[in-house]
């Protein structure tokens, strides 16, 4: 009889997702005695009733790896350790079913689980793996704030989506003399918001890992009408936050979702740069999901492929509880726990600090 691997892909979705579906199963069906299935929309495809799981095969992933967001569908809410259950007086809480979903995916005799995800998805990989599930990880995130990895993939590709945004920006900048904010996502990380900058040559960036002191934005701008130049480019991160304030965030009300939802960082800032003065005509773009959906570039398709093939190796060498890390250039594999220890913010000793700085980019402090 076959052994059958589980995929599932989790959290928000990313450019390369199915790259890695797709190495995956090339690799697999290179030995003759496994198969894949996909669960549908993370581990939920497993919870549902009845459950969601799909047949990967040569056939099904063929030629996806060109494609945008995941074949086998994600999500960000609900999980195995927190279902979402309305109670009797109509409001929700959640439930741990991990136990009912090991359960099932003995049931399929499933023999090794790949979870394609970031930060919260690993975490969900690593308590299931001391629960005795034999189950290795992926690290996914346009973010790129998963520790003990070079990078993760869809970064990349979300960098370009935010360095046209920044090009496109500076011509109409331009033309109209105006100062143009461009917020990036990120999460609590910088790092797409600053490789945009540097890439696309902003006058100003600000990253949660430097909380920006509202006058020193100021300064920056005013420096930059003095050379004689009319209009500025600013780009934000969406975790960007000022000296003693606090992120932008909603709280999220959906049941077994994410708690806190970044975004507002742009009109923010637009505000407090018209109570100290700034008289310049200031508009703001959000570049939102423009930056996960859609094709991954080549980078990207690369080293999700890469992932893949390490992954399905690393179930061949029953390395359970570790996840794939892009250790340049090689593949290795680490812990999961270290990974989800802490994020991966920007250093603000590092060179990447130091070279936008040497060009001339604010950081605001
Ligand atoms: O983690 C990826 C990410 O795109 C973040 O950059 C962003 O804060 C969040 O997901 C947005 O999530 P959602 O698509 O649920 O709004």
């Amino acid at each position: 009889m076959k052994k059958r691997l589980l995929i599932a892909t989790g959290g928000g979705d990313c450019p390369g997702l199915n790259a890695v579906i797709r190495a995956i199963v090339k690799r697999a069906y290179q030995e003759q005695n496994w198969e894949v299935l996909g669960s549908i929309d993370a581990f939920n495809g497993l919870l549902s009733d009845p459950i969601r799981v799909v047949d990967l095969n040569l056939e099904t992933v063929a030629g996806i790896h060109v494609k945008g967001g995941t074949i086998i569908g994600t999500t960000n809410k609900g999980g195995p350790f927190s279902w979402p259950v309305q109670q009797a007086d109509g409001s929700w809480t959640t439930k741990d079913r991990s136990q009912e979903m090991l359960q099932t995916l003995k049931e399929l005799k499933i023999s090794a689980v790949v979870n394609i995800g970031g930060d919260g998805s690993q975490r969900i990989s690593q308590r299931l793996y001391e629960m005795g599930c034999p189950i290795i990880g992926v690290p996914k995130t346009i973010d790129n704030d998963l520790s003990e990895t070079d990078f993760t993939f869809g970064f990349q590709t979300a960098v370009d989506a935010a360095t046209d945004a920044v090009d496109k920006l500076v011509s109409t900048a331009a033309s109209h003399h105006r100062l143009l904010i461009l917020e990036v996502m990120g999460r609590y990380a910088g790092w797409i918001a600053l490789h945009a900058a540097i890439a696309g040559g902003a006058e100003v960036c600000l990253i949660p890992e430097i909380p920006y002191d509202i006058h020193k934005v100021k300064e920056a701008i005013d420096r930059r009408l003095a050379s004689g130049k009319k209009f500025a480019n600013l780009v934000i991160a969406e975790g960007a936050k000022p000296k003693d304030g606090e992120m932008t965030y909603v709280e999220s009300e959906t049941p077994g979702a994410m708690k806190i939802k970044l975004g507002g960082a742009a009109f923010k800032l637009s505000r407090e740069l018209k109570e100290v003065g700034v008289e310049m005509e200031i508009r703001e773009t959000i570049l939102g999901h423009l930056q996960r959906g859609g094709r991954p570039n080549a980078f990207d398709r690369v080293l999700a492929t890469s992932m893949g093939v390490k992954a399905f190796d690393m179930v061949l060498n029953q390395e359970w509880g570790h996840m794939v890390s892009y250790r340049h250039p090689n593949m290795v594999s680490v812990p999961i726990k270290n990974a989800v220890r802490k994020y991966n913010l920007i250093d603000v000793d590092s060179d990447l600090v130091r070279t936008a700085r040497g060009v001339g980019i604010s950081l605001g402090d």
